[in-house]
Formats: C-alpha cells, sequence, structure tokens
C-alpha cells in the first residue's frame, strides 16, 4: 500500500468511527440513564430510538458505516507493520472482538422487532439480568460488550481527532491525546455501564413486572428454536 493510500484509509476511518460514535454514544448513555428509573428511561429511549430506528438513519448508521470501518481496519491490520504500545494493542483487540460481535448483536436485538414484532426496551433487557437461568451469562456478555465499546470509541475519538488533525481544534486535541484522559474516561464510562446494568439487573429499585410472563415467554420461545436443532428444550422461570 502506499504512504498517500494508508493515509487516505486512516482518515476514512478515522470519520466513519466518529459518525458511529453518535449512535454509540446515544446508545450507551441509554443503559446508563436506566440508573435514573424507568420514567426517565423510557423518555429517552422514546426520543432517541424515534431518530436510529428510522429506515434513513439506521441503514447507512447502523448497517453501511460500521461495515465500511470494518473492512477498512481488517485491510489496515493485514498490512501494518511494527510493534504498538499498550493501549493500541488493547484498542485493536477491542477492535476484532467488536467484528465478531457486532452483526450477531444487530440481527439478535433487531430481529425480535423484524421476525417476531417485539420492540426492545427496558424489560426485554432486564427480563435477562433478572432470569436465574441467563442472568450470570448475559451480564457477562453486556459488560464485555459494553467496556469492549467504550475502551475502543474512547482510544478511537482521540487517534480519530489526531488523524483529522483539523487546525481549529489544537487546544482540545492536546487534551484528548492525554493517557490519563484517555483512561479516566473510559474508567468512569465503563464504572457507570455497569452500575446501569446492575440497575436493570433490580439492584437499585424495584422492576414493575407487569411483562414479566411475556419476556419469560418470548425467550423461552427464541432458546428453544436455537435448542430445538440439537433436540433440547427449556422451561424458564
Ligand atoms: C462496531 C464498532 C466498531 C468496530 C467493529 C471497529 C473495528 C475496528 C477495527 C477492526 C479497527 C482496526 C484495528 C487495527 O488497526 O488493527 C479499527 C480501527 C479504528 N477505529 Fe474502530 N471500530 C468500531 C467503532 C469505532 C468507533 C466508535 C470509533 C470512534 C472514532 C472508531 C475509531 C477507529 C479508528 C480511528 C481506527 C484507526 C486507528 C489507527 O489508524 O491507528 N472505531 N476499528
Ligand atoms: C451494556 C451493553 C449493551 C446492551 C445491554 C445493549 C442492548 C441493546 C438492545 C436492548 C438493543 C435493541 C434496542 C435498540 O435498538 O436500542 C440494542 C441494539 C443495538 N446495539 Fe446494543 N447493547 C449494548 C452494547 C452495545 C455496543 C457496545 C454496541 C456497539 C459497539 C452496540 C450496538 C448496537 C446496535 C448497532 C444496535 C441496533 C440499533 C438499530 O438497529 O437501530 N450495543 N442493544
Amino acid at each position: 500500500m502506499t504512504a498517500s493510500n494508508t493515509l487516505l484509509i486512516s482518515k476514512l476511518q478515522a470519520v466513519s468511527g466518529l459518525i458511529f460514535s453518535l449512535y454509540l454514544t446515544a446508545h450507551l448513555l441509554n443503559h446508563i440513564i436506566a440508573l435514573a428509573g424507568r420514567t426517565v428511561y423510557d423518555k429517552y429511549y422514546a426520543a432517541v430510538s424515534r431518530v436510529y430506528h428510522h429506515p434513513y438513519v439506521e441503514i447507512p448508521l447502523i448497517l453501511v458505516v460500521p461495515s465500511f470501518h470494518m473492512i477498512l481496519g481488517i485491510k489496515q491490520a493485514i498490512s501494518r507493520k511494527g510493534t504498538p504500545n499498550t493501549l493500541t494493542r488493547v484498542f485493536r483487540y477491542c477492535g476484532y472482538g467488536l467484528v465478531l460481535i457486532y452483526f450477531g448483536h444487530v440481527f439478535y436485538t433487531r430481529g425480535q422487532t423484524i421476525f417476531y414484532g417485539k420492540d426492545q426496551g427496558f424489560e426485554s433487557v432486564s427480563y435477562t439480568l433478572s432470569n436465574p437461568l441467563l442472568k450470570h451469562g448475559f451480564f457477562v456478555y453486556y459488560a464485555l460488550l459494553a467496556a469492549a465499546g467504550i475502551f475502543h470509541m474512547v482510544v478511537g475519538v482521540s487517534k480519530a481527532l489526531q488523524i483529522l488533525a483539523i487546525p481549529q481544534m489544537r487546544p482540545i486535541l492536546k487534551v484528548v491525546r492525554e493517557d490519563k484522559v484517555i483512561l479516566t474516561t473510559i474508567l468512569v464510562a465503563t464504572t457507570a455501564g455497569v452500575l446501569g446494568l446492575l440497575a436493570y439487573a433490580g439492584v437499585f429499585y424495584k422492576i414493575n413486572w407487569v411483562g414479566y410472563e411475556h419476556q419469560r415467554q418470548h425467550y423461552e420461545r427464541i432458546l428453544n428454536s436455537y435448542l430445538h436443532l440439537v433436540g433440547k428444550h427449556i422451561q424458564l422461570e
């Protein structure tokens, strides 16, 4: 790859990452807002999801931009030489982890609306974090997903701003380059994310479970549609 090609790819990757950050920030904030209780959560979710579930927004923002970003990322990863520092190494591992999980997460969550007509909101995450059989696995899965997303995004935003190096942003660039600022932001955001998951699990306030039976039947049906392939069947509480 020539030097000008590499620079172009880095710039496109920076821009696509920054665009996707708009969605990811809104989405992760939603999980943190679970701490503020159901009423605030529902209002926030209704407001933001009205924007990003619109097909003209969802298809470019959720499918096209991240796919483009991932393809360029894999291309860069294959052609790159040299030994990165620890922060960059962890940033890249988080990127590869997200590549593996991203479409599974999107199709699983949005697929429930598309195939089962059931919108995903507070109660859906809350059920997976309350059911005795599912809660530990889902807690680890959500926490790792949030941690990887936050780590890659925070380091990514810092790198993207340096790559694009807009002269008017010079004072901000100096601050967001500092490891201390990056690591503190990651730590605060990840802790808030984990506390948000505990809120979904009913640790900070009682969940009003009008929809529990509905969620139970729904997850039982989904899980059994997979388990059916290996001749098994389970009953959820
Ligand atoms: C689903 C979400 C995402 C996935 C799967 C993903 C994946 C990747 C991968 C695989 C790489 C290549 C790593 C390497 O160079 O070896 C990468 C690089 C990069 N990502 Fe992401 N990314 C995501 C979100 C973001 C976000 C939200 C940002 C925020 C700006 C971002 C910014 C960047 C930047 C700037 C690079 C290039 C860094 C460099 O050239 O050194 N990414 N990403
Ligand atoms: C705390 C961890 C997380 C939880 C509990 C979670 C949960 C959910 C839920 C319930 C939905 C469906 C509702 C909606 O559309 O907003 C969803 C959708 C989605 N999530 Fe996550 N998520 C987490 C982290 C992440 C991360 C780290 C990423 C990206 C790197 C991500 C990307 C997405 C995308 C792209 C959608 C589909 C949105 C759409 O098509 O409109 N999520 N997630």
